[in-house]
């Protein structure tokens, strides 16, 4: 579904992506990893058109899609979740999700509807599917932490994606978050096919439930392999793992 080849970023005279290499199959759970700093986010602006890259290939099925602006991106069926949980907090649960579905169907046009009848049962189906239906009519910036990153991700939904991207989903959540957050996503990619690229801290998270793991350092791929081989790779232990 995605191949990155050899993708290159820099600021300045900083380069943050430096020679990345990704590769995601549909269907596929895949984690980055690498230390603060590593080039995890920039990686996910190039991927999501928030940043262009300066050399390299983001190729979407057979589509280099490196140049284009994020809602082309988006309506090519990628969406994501922020680092900082991005809601609209004075709005319900339920709008913040609504608003996503509309836009999505472009029933934004629709000026004589009622926005508030509008895609209701999808709007529930997605709220039910991540476990926010009984506080949709919560406002959103009444949530606990880990509701807001979930409506986050019921957000990103909105959009139909195929390839759902997610930096740190469990970041600042607590033990018991962590693992709900965790086994929705999973439930997420086994009952919706959803694609899914995340990139996380926490190593039990990533090593439980990831089936591919690329692990970047300054800006570089180490390597993209199933968890039993990453973490067996030496590379890895002394650039990353070693010093946990
Ligand atoms: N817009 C920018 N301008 C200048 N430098 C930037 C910019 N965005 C990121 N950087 C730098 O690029 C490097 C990689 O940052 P990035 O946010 O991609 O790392 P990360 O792997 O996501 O780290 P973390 O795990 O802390 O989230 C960092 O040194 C960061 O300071
Ligand atoms: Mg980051």
């Amino acid at each position: 579904m995605l191949r990155i080849k050899n993708l290159h970023k820099a600021f300045d005279d900083f380069k943050a992506v430096d020679g990345a290499h990704l590769s995601v199959d549909k269907g596929q759970l895949v984690a980055v990893i690498g230390p603060n700093g590593a080039g995890k986010t920039t990686l996910f602006n190039l991927i999501c058109g928030q940043l262009q890259p300066d050399k390299g290939q983001i190729l979407l099925a057979d589509e280099d899609i490196g140049k284009l602006p994020p809602h082309v991106i988006c309506r090519k069926g990628i969406a994501r979740s922020f680092q900082i949980a991005n809601i609209f907090p004075r709005l319900s649960v339920f709008r913040n999700v609504q608003v996503s579905v509309l836009s999505q169907q472009k029933l934004s046009n629709k000026l004589f509807h009622p926005a508030a009848q509008l895609a209701v049962d999808e709007t529930n189906h997605i709220l039910d599917s991540v476990g926010l239906l009984d506080k949709k009519r919560d406002l959103a910036g009444s949530l606990s932490h880990g509701d807001k990153r979930i409506l986050e991700i019921a957000i990103a939904m909105g959009n139909e994606p195929e390839l759902l991207i997610l930096d740190e989903p469990t970041a600042g959540m607590s033990p018991e978050e962590t693992t709900t957050t965790m086994a929705l996503i999973q439930r997420l990619a086994a009952d919706q096919g959803l694609t899914i690229l995340f990139c996380e801290h926490d190593m039990e998270v990533v090593f439980g439930v990831a089936q591919s793991i690329m692990v970047m350092q300054q800006g570089k791929t180490i390597v993209q392999d199933d968890p039993l081989t990453v973490r067996q790779n030496i590379e890895v232990q002394q650039a990353y793992l070693g010093d946990e």
